[in-house]
């Protein structure tokens, strides 16, 4: 078979780092509950050209591979993965048959635990979750604790659908925003349009930031309209915390952040920890736009004022007192 193969980059490795980590924390966390998801909005065909999986094989592997075994066993573990394009699901379809399947209509794979349920959608995101969502208004029913992976290419997308998968108890978005191309494509009459669209915005709020020399600053102000966007649809009395890490291409100009939205502080550590550990490799760093200083966020660490000095302070203190440490463990 032709496989479609994505191009690796040295940021979508990061961001499958962080991904990679956040897993690992969230499935054992989360197996006290009796059903789970992992939905990957945008699946992608599950493999690079350097031959590394995509996002939906990390996933299922991570659970499949977990050392906490015994956790990763209670509860059902569904997996649930759209593709738009044909030739890439045929790809991602293959590919999973190939290490995990057969699988069968109810989502049971061959070679996967029988409390893991896998089901593969070639189709559109936006009009797949629409219909789950109007499905689940329609019953009165809530969707199962939730991680969904958003990583579209590009900026247009449906932004309040993600803001109502938030508003379900224990659901998360990981959401790849398109920021460094926003901040351009601002000023070019062919995006605006459906810049407006995505973020239900007026001619004089574009004309605001547009004003906006500093680009990074540019995209500090999309960020604090998606923030907005995220919170619509939740209850007035129900905090949102959020991290972004900004990826930088080889010229040092931004590229996209990935963003993370949950309403859990345990889900906050966990990513903060994930961040953390890849933003100390170089060219990666975490942003601070739309800061909210009653939320413990990680700072910009790249600046020039340092003010993440504190917060990796406190990250030491509870990663390493209290225990007998090797000089060979710092090398
Ligand atoms: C950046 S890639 C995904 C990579 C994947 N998440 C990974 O990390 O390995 C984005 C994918 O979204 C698909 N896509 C684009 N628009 C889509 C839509 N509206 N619904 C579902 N998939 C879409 C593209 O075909 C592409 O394969």
């Amino acid at each position: 078979m032709d496989l479609v193969k994505l191009h690796m980059e040295p940021h979508t490795r990061a961001k499958h780092s962080i991904l990679t980590r956040y897993l690992g924390g969230w499935f054992p966390i989360m197996s006290t509950f009796p059903k789970i998801l992992y939905l990957d909005g945008y699946a992608g065909s599950g493999i690079y050209d350097d031959d590394s999986p995509g996002s939906p094989l990390i996933a299922l592997r991570m659970a499949r591979d977990h050392f906490l075994k015994s956790q990763i066993s209670k509860g059902e573990k569904v997996f649930y993965f759209i593709e738009r394009d044909k030739k890439t699901f045929s790809t991602l379809a293959h590919l999973i048959h190939e290490e995990f399947g057969p699988c069968n209509s109810d989502g049971l794979c061959d070679r996967l635990p029988s409390n893991f349920k896998v089901y593969l959608q070639n189709g559109d995101f936006n009009t797949e979750l629409n219909e789950i969502l109007n499905h689940s208004r329609e019953k009165g029913t809530s969707i199962v604790p939730t991680l969904s992976f958003i990583d579209p290419f590009g900026y247009s997308l449906d932004l309040d659908i993600l803001s109502k998968i938030l508003s379900f108890k224990h659901c998360e978005v990981l959401f790849t925003f398109m920021s460094g191309f926003l901040s351009r494509f601002v000023f070019e009459e062919a995006h605006l349009q459906s810049i407006i669209n995505t973020f239900n915005v007026d001619k004089g709020t574009i004309a605001s930031i547009r004003s906006i020399t500093n680009e990074s600053a540019r995209e500090d102000e999309f960020g604090k309209l998606l923030v907005d966007i995220m919170k619509k649809n939740l209850p007035a009395d129900e905090e949102l915390y959020w991290l972004s890490f900004e990826m930088i291409d080889n010229y040092n100009r931004p590229l996209y952040r990935l963003i993370f939205f949950t309403k859990s502080e345990k889900g906050m550590q966990v990513m903060k920890d994930a961040m953390f550990d890849i933003g100390g490799r170089g060219i990666y760093r975490f942003s601070d736009f739309y800061f909210n200083p009653s939320q413990a966020s990680i700072l910009d660490y790249s600046g020039d004022s340092q003010p993440w000095v504190a917060e990796a302070v406190e990250y030491l203190h509870s990663r390493m007192a209290y225990q007998d440490w090797k000089i060979e463990d710092f090398q």
